[in-house]
């Protein structure tokens, strides 16, 4: 079979190498892919043509199609697809709504008692800034669209809070996605990432993982597209487990049932464990970046034939197993990022590594990779328990050359600690 992948990070670039162990297919599409995959076919056509795409997958007579990223999914690009006889892993536009807007996920949640934040929605701005004149603080502003990831602040005081406000609602920083916001209360406890497969009836939750959003060591600096993951996340023990698949995960499915909006694909929990129980931070309609690099390489199963499944509603007779093992993924940055920094630099990979390469802001000059983005790749290893993943990530990484190279040293601590 044919094979399509939209999207070009780190997570597609997973995707594609677990696809590629998969006996029924020939040959993977990249669309558009990054330089370093070399076991797909690259397709420069960006995420957000939808017809061009289809147009593609129907010339090229692809067989399936996996979207991967945001953008693309709440556009509606698997009904597109579908519309054109092509399957589709991934949700259609009426269910991608869940990450689309905060707004309809809150309310979601409220309606069917599945927890999360306490929360407010405005479309009017001065009502939303007469709130946080007394609301409690640090308060949690976000916009109810899509905003490449950025559209939450945490504001510390009310003048945060008020430039927030007035930051997303007045001077449009996130377009039309802060037409609406919601206001929400502030929640501590971990952060534990759950990704899922889901054919709109039957769940199955994947390894736990624990993302590094953070650009600097000890949870200090910007925020990232992430830093790196390790899985299975220790703050996610059997008992929290339980009570997040009875209270979270199948009430959201079926939520999303009854309203018309069956869910199909990964669906990716966001979750914090808070001293009273675990709550729903955010929902994601796609495999979670960069979870999906430490997640995957522990699917014993064959990933294609779990996709196929989604598709087809049977996922209640599919094989789901994972490894007994852990995994570490490092991610190696462009010095600077998140702001500015240099690329173009060739790379490297000595051929003694003993973990894999996950490539993401990376392109293809003759036979050279370069990089091309401020996460260039990720190093991920798997290795029988967390230490010793963390330990074989970081050792790995030393395999790994390219000028300007910045990546954290402390990927997992706060995990082996919580383990300890
Ligand atoms: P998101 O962009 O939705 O992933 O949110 C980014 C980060 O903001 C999350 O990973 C949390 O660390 C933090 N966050 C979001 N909502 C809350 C909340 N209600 N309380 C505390 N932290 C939050
Ligand atoms: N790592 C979080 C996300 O993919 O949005």
């Amino acid at each position: 079979m044919k094979v399509a992948v939209i999207g070009s990070g780190g997570r597609e670039h997973t995707i594609i190498k677990k696809l590629k162990e998969s006996a029924k297919i020939d040959e993977i599409f990249a669309i558009p892919g990054n330089g370093g995959m070399s076991e797909a076919t690259l397709v420069p056509i960006p995420v957000t043509e939808i017809d061009k795409i289809c147009d593609f997958a129907k010339e090229n007579k692809i067989d399936y199609v996996v979207v991967a990223p945001d953008d693309p999914l709440v556009a509606g690009m698997v009904d597109a697809l579908n519309g054109v006889g092509i399957p589709c892993f991934g949700p259609n536009k009426a269910a991608a709504i869940i990450e689309g807007s905060k707004v309809f996920s809150k309310n979601l949640m409220k309606k069917y008692g599945i927890p999360t934040a306490a929360y407010g929605v405005y479309n009017n701005i001065e009502e939303a800034l007469e709130y946080v004149k007394t609301a409690p603080l640090p308060t949690v502003i976000k916009a109810d669209g899509l905003a490449l990831g950025k559209g939450v602040i945490i504001a510390e005081t009310r003048k945060e809070a008020e430039d927030a406000i007035r930051s997303i609602m007045e001077d449009k920083i996130f377009g039309a996605s802060g037409n609406n916001i919601v206001i929400e209360e502030f929640l501590t406890g971990p952060e534990v990432s759950v990704l899922a497969f889901t054919d709109g009836k039957t769940l199955v939750p994947m390894v736990s993982a624990m993302d590094h959003k953070r650009a600097k060591d000890g949870d200090m600096g910007l925020n990232t597209g992430g830093m790196g993951t390790i899985a299975p996340n220790p703050y996610y023990t059997l008992d929290v487990a339980k009570v997040c698949m009875d209270e979270i995960f199948i009430p959201t499915i079926r939520a999303m049932e009854k309203e018309g909006r069956t869910f199909k694909g990964c669906l990716f929990f966001g979750l914090m464990i808070t001293e009273n129980g675990p709550k729903v931070i955010e929902y994601n309609c796609r495999f979670g970046d960069p979870e999906t690099q430490v997640v995957l390489p522990l699917l014993e199963s064959d990933l294609f034939e779990i996709m196929l499944s989604c598709t087809n509603g049977t996922l209640d007779k599919c094989e789901v197993k994972f490894k007994d093992a852990a995994a570490c993924c490092v991610v190696m940055a462009s010095e600077g990022y998140p702001q500015k920094y240099q690329s173009g630099f060739p790379i490297t990979v000595d051929s003694d590594i003993e973990a894999t390469v996950i490539y993401a802001g990376a392109k293809k000059d003759s036979d050279t990779v370069l990089s091309a983005g401020g996460r260039v790749l990720g190093v991920s290893a798997v290795a029988p328990d967390l230490k010793a993943a963390i330990e074989k990530a970081y050792k790995e990484t030393e395999k790994v050359h390219f000028e300007n190279a910045y990546k954290r040293s402390d990927i997992g601590a706060r995990a082996l600690k919580a383990l300890n």
